[in-house]
């Protein structure tokens, strides 16, 4: 018995420096990394998912499902799209789910914090979705955009990452004479690329360019 307790006595020391130690590394890694993420806003800046935006958006998301962005990770399946692959001389057996050199124009984000990686990871970024031309919503969504406050100013969004109106730059990281589909005297509308291509578009309700 008193053996026991004589041994308890003289390791415990220790063991609580140990313990100090480890306690006090996390807590220096947990300030450094809590305060990186805010000085450079990267827990916040990723993407979302067009689900997310559905929430409040459903008439733009349904109309968007209708179209080929929605679509566009689809042509990369083997026998789909086949005619249209052959005219670009690659062959319409591979399968290009998985190839590098599509999935920048066929997916959302791809390789960015939220963005799509594969499709057994982030089915949900495949295709053309809202934040490939409207910014990734990590910034805005509920900070700034938000139904309890419905009347924030754009410019407050389009700070925290919003790309609103698009310009024809978003839409040119795409549709530009690198795609295999495009001749290289591809010309992009971008007028007439906006009324086939995006959603209709509904009159917002509020004012967000002044405060009131
Ligand atoms: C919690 C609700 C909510 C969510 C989620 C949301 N929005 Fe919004 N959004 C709003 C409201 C409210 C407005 C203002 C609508 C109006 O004036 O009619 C708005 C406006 C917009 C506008 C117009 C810009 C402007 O200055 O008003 C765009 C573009 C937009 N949202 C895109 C998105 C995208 C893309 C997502 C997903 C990443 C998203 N929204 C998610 C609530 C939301
Ligand atoms: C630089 C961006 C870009 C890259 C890279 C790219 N695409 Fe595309 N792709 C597009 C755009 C934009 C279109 C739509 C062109 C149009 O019709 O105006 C398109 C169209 C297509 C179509 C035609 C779809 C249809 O319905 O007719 C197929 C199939 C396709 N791409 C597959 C691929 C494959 C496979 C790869 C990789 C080998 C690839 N793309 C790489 C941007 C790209
Ligand atoms: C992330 C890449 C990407 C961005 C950004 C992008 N597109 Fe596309 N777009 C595509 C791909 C890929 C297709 C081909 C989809 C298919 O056919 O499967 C396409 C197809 C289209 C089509 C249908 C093709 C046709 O000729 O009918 C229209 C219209 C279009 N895009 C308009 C736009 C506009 C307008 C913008 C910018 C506001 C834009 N796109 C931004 C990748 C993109
Ligand atoms: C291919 C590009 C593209 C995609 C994908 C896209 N949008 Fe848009 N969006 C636009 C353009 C262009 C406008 C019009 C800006 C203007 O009025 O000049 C717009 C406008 C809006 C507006 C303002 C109100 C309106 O209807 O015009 C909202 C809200 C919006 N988009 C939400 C979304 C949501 C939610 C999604 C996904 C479900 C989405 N958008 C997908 C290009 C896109």
């Amino acid at each position: 018995m008193a053996d026991n307790s004589e041994t308890r006595i003289s390791i415990s020391p220790k063991y609580w420096i140990i313990v100090a130690v480890l306690f006090g590394a996390y807590s220096v890694w947990f300030i450094y990394t809590t305060r990186t993420k805010h000085q450079h806003g990267m827990g916040t800046l990723g993407y979302v998912g067009a689900e997310k935006c559905k929430q409040c958006h459903e008439q733009q998301f349904k109309d968007w499902q209708e179209t080929r962005m929605a679509r566009s990770f689809e042509v990369l399946r083997p026998g789909v799209a086949d005619e249209a692959k052959r005219i670009a001389k690659i062959d319409p057996k591979a399968d290009y789910t998985h190839d590098s050199n599509c999935l920048p124009c066929h997916t959302t984000g791809y390789g960015l914090v939220g963005g799509f990686s594969t499709i057994e990871q982030t089915p949900l970024m495949a295709g053309v979705t809202c934040e490939a031309c409207h910014g990734p919503g990590g910034g805005y969504v509920d900070t700034v955009m938000s139904r309890d406050k419905p009347t924030f100013l754009t410019k407050d969004a389009v700070e925290q990452g919003l790309k609103y109106p698009p310009t024809e730059e978003v839409c040119r990281v795409c549709h530009n004479s690198s795609s295999p589909f495009v001749g290289m005297n591809y010309v992009f509308n971008f007028k007439e690329h906006v009324s086939r291509g995006t959603h209709h578009h509904y009159p917002l309700q509020y004012k967000h360019d002044k405060r009131g």
